[in-house]
């Protein structure tokens, strides 16, 4: 199956009311699948509120300093996930709440025995790992298992098809979190750098040389920290990147203010200063786009002059930045409403 045949059959399934109606036998025939879905939260709201629940006043107490949580959704029928016989992050506990309608089984090998008889901790297929000193947990249809760190362990849902959301709780903070993710999202997507037309069109094509690119993502702030996360543990596959969604702006020419709770996340990285806005990115390289961005974040208003791509290179950066401001949702002109 190559990655469009994945998006086919995404689609075929969201065709069905309820996940409980999906038919995934006309999906996938009669044979195994597993579907993993990194952000589950993302795409749906109750999944969110319900976690939020569960959560309770320990995320109250904890996030964002201290403890982190991503979403997985796991469906399918199969005698051991693609991931084998494998350890979470060190600094994952993970809650598994099996929907059903069949039971799933977790089998966990006490991690030192398991790096000390396979010479290392790196995952491997079940089929080449003893049974030996394992033990199994059934996760009956609409039950909860909580799987500590320092477990290998693999998943087994072979008397036909489980669905599984876990909630991985990360001992990393949000700032952590962020940091690694802006160093593997940066490993992992070559830079878009915008042409001057990037001022007007933020759909404009890549191709110029200016310092500051722009978001090529729509990757949230958390989707990017949850991302980061869930492909070091699973397949290094990286999800869908959409195109900005913005409108052609052709003259801001104005005074604008940044948005009470909309402020930019700005996050200082050796090679720049890394701004979020509204699920989109840039870095700052310039010095004088970091002076400006640093002005507008103390005074929290700013002016835009000149007709998008008129002057000078460095002005227009400082353009483009304000311009993505606006964009982005950061920013609206005075006397807007909110
Ligand atoms: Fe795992």
């Amino acid at each position: 199956m190559n990655p469009f045949s994945a998006k086919k059959i995404i689609r075929k399934a969201c065709e069905f009311p309820s996940i409980e109606t999906v038919d995934w036998t006309e999906l996938f025939g009669a044979g195994e699948f597993f579907i993993f879905v990194n952000n589950a939260a993302l795409y749906s709201v109750d999944l969110l509120e319900i976690s939020k629940k569960f959560m309770g006043d320990f995320a109250d107490r904890f996030e964002p300093q201290g403890i982190s949580v991503e979403h997985h959704l796991i469906i399918g029928r199969y005698t051991q996930t693609p991931f084998g016989v494998h350890i979470d992050d060190a600094t994952d506990r993970v809650f598994h709440f099996n929907l059903g309608p069949v039971t799933k089984s977790m089998i966990l090998w006490d991690s030192q025995h398991f790096a000390q008889r396979y010479s290392g901790d790196i995952a491997r297929s079940a089929d080449h790992v003893s049974s030996i000193g394992s033990v199994t947990f059934d996760i009956a249809p609409q039950s909860a298992f909580f799987l500590p760190a320092s477990y290998h362990h693999v998943g087994r849902s072979e008397k036909g098809i489980s669905i599984v959301v876990a909630l991985a709780i990360s001992r990393k903070s949000e700032q952590q979190l962020l940091r690694d993710a802006s160093r593997e999202l940066q490993e992992l997507l070559p830079p878009r750098y915008p042409q001057a037309s990037y001022c007007q069109n933020f759909e404009g094509d890549a191709g110029g040389t200016d310092e500051m690119f722009a978001a090529y993502d729509a990757i949230g702030l958390i989707s990017a920290l949850q991302h980061a996360q869930a492909r070091r543990r699973s397949n290094k596959s990286f999800t869908e990147i959409l195109p900005i969604q913005i409108a052609p702006l052709r003259n801001l020419h104005g005074v604008y203010a940044v948005r009470d709770g909309r402020e930019p996340i700005a996050i200082k990285e050796a090679d720049g200063l890394f701004l979020y806005s509204g699920g989109h990115r840039v870095i700052l390289k310039k010095p004088e786009s970091i002076r400006e961005f640093e002005r507008i974040a103390c005074e929290r208003r700013f002016e835009i002059y000149a007709r998008l791509g008129e002057y000078s290179e460095a002005v227009m950066e400082v353009d483009a930045m304000k311009a993505w401001l606006v964009a982005t949702g950061a920013a609206r002109a005075l006397g807007e409403a909110t």
